[in-house]
């Protein structure tokens, strides 16, 4: 029997599974476009068991997973009786004997990698407090479309928290090789652990507390809010130290001149990017947003085994 196909972080792929997923992203973002009718997945149910609010990840899943053919049960965490104290192990064996494939948005990586060793299904990471791998690879997905394929020869900067957002980043330069520049204020590093497994992975890394030094001359300017879910009482204060890390035209005019913006969304106008520069002309986050539809796509495929 194939292996559980669990995709829980991003080291959980090889170099060659991102590019294959990529690829096929690409290539099912243009059968949609050509209104090719494609449903391998007719018969299969996808969980998506979500801790944490969500427009994005939770619409794009749903969707590909209907346009693929198959159905969705959502299940939102306070409607299930792990809010009445089962244990996770239960239900990750309940729930692997109704659906096909669980996505699950939470707090603690802990939670899915628990769910995972338990669920007899695939268990896809929608984001936990520690990363978002399907949301990284819309977005080396779209910057690999603006840029091309050679995206080790690229500088990558990410301005802001060392959050989840930014620990997949690195788990990704692990595996594609890119420059990654990351800055964080001081006491918002990313976690040292996930810096040195990266490192370790062979990601290039180079962290700062200053802005422009990661932006200087950069092709992809990254940032995400200063506050992610979960830290709602630390937003205040986190407004004043990340101030400096704004993304506004003044930063990104010291990237190279056809950079490319990137943010997750959602954001926060006029907090960690300002309105011109998320509305301009080298603004991406809409086709990033689109393209997490495509990515969902691929990832299904691949954790059903459907191709
Ligand atoms: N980028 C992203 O994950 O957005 P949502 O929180 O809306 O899903
Ligand atoms: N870092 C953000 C990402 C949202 C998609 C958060 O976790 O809230």
């Amino acid at each position: 029997m194939r292996k559980n196909r669990h995709y829980l972080r991003v080291l959980d792929l090889s170099a060659s599974e991102i590019t294959m997923l990529i690829a096929r992203a690409i290539e099912l973002k243009s059968m949609r476009k050509n209104t090719v009718e494609y449903i391998p997945a007719r018969g299969r149910v996808l969980g998506m068991l979500f801790e944490k609010p969500s427009t994005r990840t939770r619409v794009s899943f749903e969707a590909a997973m209907y346009q693929l053919g198959g159905n969705v049960c959502f299940l939102a965490s306070r409607d299930l009786q792990l809010q009445r104290g089962e244990p996770l192990k239960d239900t990750a064996r309940v729930l692997s004997r109704y659906v096909d494939v669980l996505a699950v948005r939470t707090f603690s990586q802990d939670i899915v990698d628990e769910l995972a060793v338990w669920s007899s299904i695939p268990v896809i990471n929608a984001l936990t407090d520690s990363q978002h791998p399907c949301q990284i690879l819309s977005d080396i997905m779209t910057v690999i479309e603006m840029k091309g394929n050679e995206v080790e020869k690229l500088k990558i900067a990410w301005i802001g928290d060392g959050n989840n957002m930014a620990n997949s980043w690195m788990e990704l330069s692990a595996r594609l090789g890119f420059e990654l520049h990351l800055a964080c204020p001081e006491g918002y590093m990313p976690d040292p652990a996930v810096v040195d497994e990266a490192r370790a992975h062979g990601a290039r890394l180079a962290l700062t507390t200053d802005p422009g030094q990661a932006v200087d001359a950069a092709d992809v300017v990254n940032t995400d809010v200063w506050a992610s879910m979960g830290q709602e009482a630390e937003a205040e204060a986190r407004k004043k130290v990340f101030q400096p890390y704004q993304l506004n035209s003044v930063l990104l005019g010291l990237a190279k001149n056809d950079a490319i913006v990137l943010h997750c969304l959602p954001a926060h106008r006029d907090e960690e990017i300002t309105e011109d520069v998320l509305e301009g002309a080298q603004s991406v986050v809409w086709h990033q947003a689109e393209n997490k539809l495509h990515i969902h796509k691929a990832i299904l495929e691949w954790a059903m085994g459907l191709v």
